[in-house]
């Protein structure tokens, strides 16, 4: 399984703010949430993700802030890998799509909500599969 490059989870506003207001910088602080959103943003179009024998069937990889999926042999899925509870970044595929801040569990099929505290599916992230590469479409 590959290791998620991007391995900070977002920090959202009211974390900053109770950051700041512990030690009394808060401009800086709220401004630094901007990039860390951008970086969660989905790859454009045409990039290649992982190749088809790196995705277990059963289970699948996280790439970045995508996370590609086989739930069954010869079917791939891909999704956002920002939870939708609070934006953290899942960090674990196995049998679910799995977020290791409040224990969301997601479906490798279809990225809807198993287990809270979310309540929204995982974005599709549309992809194509030529030959074995896996890349966004
Ligand atoms: S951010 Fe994923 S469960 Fe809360």
């Amino acid at each position: 399984m590959k290791e998620n490059p991007v391995e900070q989870p977002c920090l959202r506003r009211r974390h900053l703010l109770a950051a700041a207001g512990v030690v009394g910088v808060g401009v800086p602080l709220v401004a630094a949430c901007g990039p860390d959103e951008q970086k969660h943003a989905p790859p454009k179009a045409g990039t290649e993700l992982t190749t088809t024998d790196e995705v277990p069937v059963g289970g699948g990889v996280i790439v970045g802030n995508v996370v590609v999926t086989q739930p069954t042999s010869g079917e791939f899925k891909a999704f956002s890998a920002v939870c939708t509870h609070a934006h953290c970044l899942v960090t674990k595929v196995d049998h679910a799509i799995e977020c290791p801040c409040h224990g969301s569990k997601f479906a490798l099929v279809d990225g809807s909500v198993e287990q809270g505290p979310a309540g929204d599916p995982l974005p599709q992230v549309d992809i194509v599969v030529d030959a074995k590469t896996i890349s966004t479409a």
